[in-house]
């Protein structure tokens, strides 16, 4: 049987969580916006990465004011570099959505620098 090997510790693709919480994606905070068809647009890009993006849902993050929030993590790599994750508010519109696919398609934190548009979309994470 040739199974791939398992690797515990494996390199990291760039990925994005997406916040889809109580207020992040829900039509009465933000009306307007396809949420369903950000989410879906976001999938299908790290479906056509080849590995290199994953995109994962999360419960409310905190920042719900600034929803909806989408959270860029950098790779291996770009936080070996010293990448961040950087934290994205108000992603209601396919600009935002083009910005975040750019920058990852480039490599994302630490890797490649953000679209200056993103970073004026970035926020502060809630401190613990
Ligand atoms: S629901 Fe997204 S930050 Fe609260």
């Amino acid at each position: 049987m040739n199974r791939p090997p398992i690797r515990a510790f494996g390199p990291r693709p760039c990925s994005l969580v997406v916040c889809r919480g109580c207020c992040c994606g829900d039509a009465r905070k933000n009306p307007g916006t396809d949420h369903a068809g950000q989410l879906a647009r976001l999938r299908a890009a790290a479906a056509a990465s080849g590995g290199r993006l994953v995109v994962r849902t999360s419960d409310c993050l905190g920042p719900c004011a600034q929803a909806n929030i989408v959270v860029v993590q950098p790779s291996t790599e770009g936080r070996r570099r010293g990448g961040r994750a950087a934290w994205i508010g108000f992603t209601v519109d396919d600009d935002a959505l083009d910005d975040i696919l750019a920058w990852t398609a480039a490599g994302g934190p630490g890797i490649a620098a953000p679209p200056a548009t993103l970073e004026l979309q970035m926020v502060d994470p809630p401190k613990n």
